[in-house]
């Protein structure tokens, strides 16, 4: 047998999203954010406040269990935990002159555990958590100053941990915002005026932004490595016929955009033409053109599914992943429609570093699943094999890639630790390896108990992926 691919510096971890896990949604003057208005995610409606029935409110109180957590992810041999700050901790308005010393304390700590098991942070700078201010008062993303106030806000972020965190990622998805305005980019407009236009612009507005971000970062961390975050998707043609593999390629394209942009500092061709036949015209200023070359160290991304287009007028648009898609008929699907395809993983990997050249980093992969808490030998567990069999096929992918000479600098599965869904808003779609005892209906002790994937992660982290 060949020796595993898995380099020896290969960050092998899990990651998370402040709002999905924190909880603490008004504890040490934290304002509140667009995820405290959505108890259904992108399901249901938002509330004009936050609501008992609104699963993050208090999450998996993270905010206050973080030390075991993080003594749990050493436990496994993490290299790496990704984690995201959640702006209205920092900033409670979003438009303050000065931060919050309260909400940079807590990072402050929970790096220093980090720090403490030998784990380097992985840090969002904003994951689907604009602060409810900024979406009420200026319309979210769709408004040009929403580029100063994340300027200021990612100034403090590398002033405050800019020596202590390597690896920062600048929006994550950032290619959502078309299909979850308001969860991913604090969009609120009246349907009438919520136009592909106003959308575009959102989108220029939060690219530029990253750009600023990655540009101050220069000055400010110099040792700061700066990725770009993408909902990848691979999109196959329904049929081999001409037309379909055109769809295809342009559902691809608009998810590429993102990363040629802030990977080549320009927008491409096709995006172009797209803009002129839609008769979108984007302000784009001197300074905007300036900014956007200031691109990425490294590409991250998510990934889940894969999908297929088809030319034909009447595509049945499949469940799944916010980008929806048409359901591949050759692939098995998650007990929530999610399709699973783990040499999709592959070829992503393989389409990104041809693209793209830069390192690459899966940020976000798991399978969202119901699990059943059961005694084994007087201990609490989960016989959770469906999800061992999911990380396994997918990480056999990552080695093949890595084989085919693209350079991965790390994988940190999704929802390491059980956390509140982004689409469902349920805490019964699970992702851990770690069980928290918290059930839909808000019941529960918050007690965390280790599933059998737990120990399997373990022995992958420990063996370098030798037993996949
Ligand atoms: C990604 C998001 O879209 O998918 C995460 O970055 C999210 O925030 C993850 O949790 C899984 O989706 P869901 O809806 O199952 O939580």
């Amino acid at each position: 047998m060949s020796a595993p691919p898995f380099p020896p510096g290969f960050l092998w971890g899990g990651a998370t999203a402040a709002n999905q896990i924190e909880g603490g949604y008004a504890a040490g003057g934290k304002g509140l954010s667009v995820q405290d208005v959505l108890p259904h995610g992108l399901a249901g409606p938002r509330t004009a406040a936050p609501t008992p029935d609104n699963l993050k409110l208090e999450a998996i109180d993270f905010y206050h269990r973080y030390a075991q957590d993080i003594a749990l992810f050493a436990e496994m041999g993490f290299r790496v935990f990704r984690l995201s700050i959640a702006w209205s901790r920092i900033f409670p308005q979003g438009d303050e002159a000065e931060p919050n010393e309260e909400g940079l304390a807590f990072y402050d700590r929970v790096l220093d555990e980090l720090e403490r098991h030998g784990i380097e942070p992985l840090v969002t700078i904003s994951h689907y958590e604009t602060p409810l201010h900024l979406a009420e008062a200026y319309g979210g993303w769709a408004n040009r100053e929403l580029i100063g106030l994340y300027e200021r806000y990612a100034r403090v972020l590398f002033e405050r941990y800019g020596s202590r965190v390597r690896y920062w990622l600048t929006f994550n998805e950032i290619n959502s915002l078309f299909h979850a305005p308001f969860m991913s980019g604090g969009i609120i407009a009246p349907p009438e005026r919520l136009t592909e236009g106003l959308l575009y612009q959102a989108m220029h507005h939060e690219l530029v932004a990253s750009a600023c971000a990655t540009r101050l970062a220069r000055e400010l961390a110099p040792g700061a490595q700066i990725g770009c975050m993408v909902l990848a998707m691979p999109t196959y043609p329904l049929t081999p016929a001409p037309p379909d593999v055109l769809a295809a390629s342009a559902a691809e394209h608009a998810n590429l955009v993102y990363g040629d942009v802030q990977v080549r500092g320009a927008y491409p061709g096709y995006f172009l033409r797209t803009l002129r036949e839609k008769g979108v015209e984007l302000e784009i200023t001197d300074e905007d053109r300036e900014a956007l070359a200031h691109t990425v160290d490294f590409v991250s991304f998510s990934y889940y599914m894969s999908a297929c287009e088809s030319a034909s007028p009447d595509r049945a648009p499949g469940a799944g992943n916010i980008m929806g898609g048409i359901p591949n008929p050759t692939l098995p699907a998650s007990e929530w429609g999610w399709q699973i395809d783990p040499v999709g993983l592959r070829l992503v990997l393989n389409q990104f570093w041809e693209r793209w050249g830069k390192p690459l980093f899966v940020v976000e992969n798991g399978l969202g699943a119901r699990d059943e808490l059961v005694e084994v030998d007087g201990v609490r567990t989960v016989r959770d094999d469906y999800r061992i069999a999911y990380l396994n096929d997918h990480l056999v992918q990552v080695g093949e890639a890595i084989a085919d000479g693209v350079e991965v600098l790390g994988y940190t599965s999704w929802g390491c630790v059980d956390l509140v869904s982004a689409s469902t808003a349920q805490l019964s779609k699970r992702y851990g390896f770690v069980y928290v005892d918290r059930n839909d209906d808000g019941s529960g002790t918050f007690e965390r108990y280790r599933k059998k994937s737990f120990d399997w992660y373990a022995e992958v982290i420990r063996t370098g992926g030798a037993n996949l």
